[in-house]
């Protein structure tokens, strides 16, 4: 059983606030030591890195930590291959840009339209230079992105296939393990959004074999930042986007350099995870066996939260779940969208914005998805995103104020 009671008093914004915070995948709550780590670093080390006295080195490392915590988070190889920048987007758009440069007119990108445009637009802007972009369809019965449709678009001119662990839409996993298998048959790449995956299951970027994937902290209890993963020898291909002889990965493509204190508030979010493992099962030594046992306990509890909420819309005769109407944690996580056979979605989500539910309306980015449901005239769908300081009571709120309206 999760602590409830413990972990919401490890973020202190939700004592802030009448809200009950269900919009999560837009942003979750930060946690105390994410907050801590920044003000440790502002009050104790606000110094510019590089130089000889103590101070400077102890600034150091407090960033080399933090960088080396995030690489044990993603369970990547080495530090290297972690790039932190302001946000998903942006570390997207700096990867579409120095790929173009190692690739010629006439190479081919696989998009989806599932994806947020985080994961769309930088590649689509690449075809002014001649790269050919190929569509990845969602089958709209199933919802589902089918193998065998990315098989049709692979060729050998293929660089790059683009697509996300978790839609922020639909919740539902995707099996990005078998995905990579495939891509890599075909001689591509593949990238990842893994934003909407990241706050609810642990990351193995080397068990999922991605060649890139990125998400963002300020969904993940940490500040507004986000990390761009690249295999090594990918990374080593690029020519970087820092002064010209600043050859060091992933300094290449952290021009000005991290954000110091951000990166510390990215280190104690991850402390925060850290201790939630430990305090639920006495803990471990190694910080990836416990970010394993916080990510188990997130799942089992989250799993539990979204049950009646699931039952709830998926019995409601006027409504209907946009994706898998199933609560099982292997198969989904705790996001889901939903339409109303009458009322608009701005509409529901109005009315219980009156009620104190932060829930939200709209297309959240993933445009093309939206689109292609045929979902823009009724102003795209309702998402609630559960995080697991939800309560279940916030739930069964949630619940009554929908059945009322
Ligand atoms: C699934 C998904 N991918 C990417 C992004 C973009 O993240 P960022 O705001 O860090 O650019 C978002 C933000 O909402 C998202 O939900």
């Amino acid at each position: 059983m999760l602590d409830l009671s413990w972990v919401r008093s490890q973020f202190p914004g939700l004592g802030h606030t009448t809200d009950v915070l269900l919009d999560n995948a837009g942003g979750s709550q930060i946690s105390q030591s994410a907050i801590s780590g920044i003000n440790d670093f502002l009050t104790q080390c606000n110094v510019q890195l590089g130089a000889d006295y103590g101070t400077s080195k102890e600034a150091v490392k407090r960033v080399t930590q933090a960088q080396s915590a995030i690489s044990t988070w993603l369970n990547a190889k080495q530090s290297e291959e972690v790039i932190v920048g302001a946000s998903s987007t942006w570390l997207t758009r700096m990867l579409s840009l120095q790929l173009m440069k190692t690739w010629q007119p006439g190479d081919e990108v696989i998009i989806t339209d599932v994806d947020h445009e985080a994961n769309r637009s930088c590649w689509l802007d690449l075809q002014d230079q001649g790269i050919v972009i190929k569509h990845w369809r969602v089958n709209t019965e199933t919802h589902e992105l089918e193998i065998s449709e990315l098989n049709k678009l692979l060729c050998d001119k293929t660089r790059l296939v683009c697509c996300t662990h978790v839609s922020n839409i639909y919740g539902h996993i995707n099996p990005i393990a078998d995905w990579a298998e495939v891509v890599h048959n075909h001689g591509a790449d593949i990238c990842v959004d893994g934003v909407a995956y990241a706050p609810h299951r642990l990351l193995d970027v080397q068990a999922l074999g991605v060649d890139y994937y990125f998400f963002s902290f300020y969904k993940t209890f940490g500040p507004h930042q986000a990390v761009l993963y690249g295999k090594h020898e990918n990374l080593q291909r690029l020519p970087g986007i820092n002064h010209r002889f600043i050859k060091d990965t992933p300094y290449r493509f952290q021009p000005g350099n991290v954000n110091y204190e951000l990166i510390c508030g990215i280190h104690g979010a991850i402390r925060y995870l850290l201790t939630l493992g430990r305090h639920h099962n006495n803990g471990h030594s190694s910080l990836r066996e416990n970010l394993n046992l916080a990510y188990n306990a997130i799942a089992d509890y989250e799993q539990q939260l979204i049950e009646p909420l699931i039952e709830f819309l998926y019995t409601h005769k006027d409504i209907r779940i946009i994706g898998d109407t199933v609560a099982d944690k292997n198969q989904r996580v705790a996001t889901v969208s939903f339409i109303h056979k009458t009322l608009s979605s701005q509409d529901v989500a109005q009315q219980a914005n009156q009620q104190g539910l932060g829930i939200r309306y709209g297309d959240f980015y993933a445009v093309a998805l939206i689109d292609t449901l045929g979902l823009r005239n009724q102003h795209g769908v309702v998402r609630v995103s559960l995080a697991h300081y939800n309560s279940p009571e916030e739930v069964s709120r949630l619940i009554e104020v929908l059945h009322k309206l």
